[in-house]
């Protein structure tokens, strides 16, 4: 692994995600971060700032004298058991990051035993990622051209992945370059060009872009550059449109994208199994709440008739267990994963899930919590 410079000067290596952020943003073209990270504040994107600024205002309220000799941080997401109550959140193209892209990230999931969702917009390909021995769930967005989604759905099932994450905060690709300054001349860096990304991206191989969708060819629909499948995000997509999808397979479907209560009632009522509280890390409506603040409501409309997990700006071990005091079953964790991707491929991304677990086990220990299934939601005030 390599070293954070500390400051007086000596080499350590990396303790925290946060170290993990200072390394990765040394590492990679400033283009690059600027475009995919941010600086969290800066460059518009307020909406990753309200989610950690939530985190912030969520202080936790610790109790004594409960004997967490044994303290258990095992629970389940879809019936299933996981080691640790986060997941890696699905995000495209992490060849980006290092050359061993989703595979490195399976294969760190599966050492620590925590599901990944694989996004569709890998550079390994749904079955090369399969091969990790991961738990994996995959990400899709419904395409314009139905017969695409249906085709992903079907080489999930193949695989064995065992769930499949609808992401539906993005209606029609919007916040795409084209449209949003902060990927566009928003600092003296020179433009990240998402179509010619392995230009900005040492570790990209070009012909990796897209891979689930590159030889495809449905009824004309092609997929060459990452403007093609933005395109082919579906707009006119409602609640009755998940009947579709439902007809489609019998595996469980994960709502990701959720941002109020009222959306999760109705998820509720569709019979979704899951909803992901998130707003795509920030990525997506500038000024929007931070997720922490949405999850009281979101837990509230759930009425326990499905998981809820959470999203954005987790960054320590703490903030799951702020989370998981308001209700939420799981977290999913994007940028840190990236980061420990970035700085150290699966050795990387193994690292920063046990630096969280390590930190949600001592938070635990210090706040009077056994159990990560039985988190009382008096241990946090806002
Ligand atoms: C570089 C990057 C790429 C992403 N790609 C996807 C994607 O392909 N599909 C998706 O549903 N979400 C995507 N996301 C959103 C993440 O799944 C997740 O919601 C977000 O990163 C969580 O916030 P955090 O980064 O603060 O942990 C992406 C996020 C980032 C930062």
């Amino acid at each position: 692994m390599t070293s954070s410079v500390t400051e007086r000067g000596a080499r350590r290596p990396p303790s925290t995600v946060d170290d993990y952020r200072r390394e990765a943003r040394s590492m990679l073209p400033r283009a690059m971060w600027n475009s995919l990270c941010g600086d969290e504040g800066e460059l518009g994107w307020e909406t990753s700032a309200n989610n950690l600024a939530a985190f912030k205002a969520t202080k936790l309220r610790p109790r004594v004298l409960v004997d967490v000799s044994r303290l258990s941080l095992q629970t389940t997401v879809l019936g299933r058991e996981i080691g640790l109550p986060v997941l890696i959140a699905p995000s495209g193209t992490q060849q980006r990051w290092h050359r061993d892209g989703e595979v490195a990230s399976a294969r760190a999931a599966a050492r620590a035993g925590v599901v990944m969702s694989l996004s569709s917009a890998s550079t390994y390909s749904i079955e090369e990622v399969a091969a990790a021995g991961a738990d994996l769930w995959l990400q899709l967005y419904v395409m314009r051209n139905r017969r695409v989604t249906e085709h992903l759905v079907r080489r999930a099932e193949d695989a064995g992945y065992r769930a499949l994450v609808l992401t539906v905060d993005r209606p029609g690709g919007s916040a795409t370059p084209e449209l949003d300054p902060r990927f566009a001349g928003a600092t003296s860096e020179p433009d990240y060009d998402f179509d010619a990304e392995w230009t900005h991206a040492p570790a990209l191989q070009e012909d990796r872009i897209l891979k689930n969708f590159r030889d495809l060819d449905v009824d004309g629909t092609r997929f060459r550059r990452p403007a093609d499948l933005t395109a082919q995000i579906e707009d006119s997509l409602t609640w009755k449109d998940l009947e579709w999808l439902r007809g489609l397979t019998p595996l469980p479907l994960v709502l990701k994208g959720i941002q109020n209560g009222d959306d999760v009632r109705l998820a509720r009522e569709h019979g979704l199994e899951a909803v992901v509280v998130s707003n795509h890390g920030g990525v997506v409506v500038r000024d929007a709440r931070g997720t922490m603040e949405v999850l009281p409501e979101a837990v509230d409309a759930a009425a326990g008739a499905l998981e809820v997990y959470l999203d954005g700006g987790v960054r320590s071990g703490d903030d799951v267990l702020k989370a998981l005091a308001v209700g939420a079953q799981a977290v999913l964790v994007g940028r840190a994963q990236l980061w420990g991707l970035t700085v150290g491929g699966e050795d990387g991304v193994l690292d920063v899930l046990e630096i969280i677990r390590r930190e949600l086990h001592h938070a635990m220990k210090l706040c009077g919590v056994a159990d990560v299934r039985r988190v009382p939601r008096d241990l946090v005030v806002r």
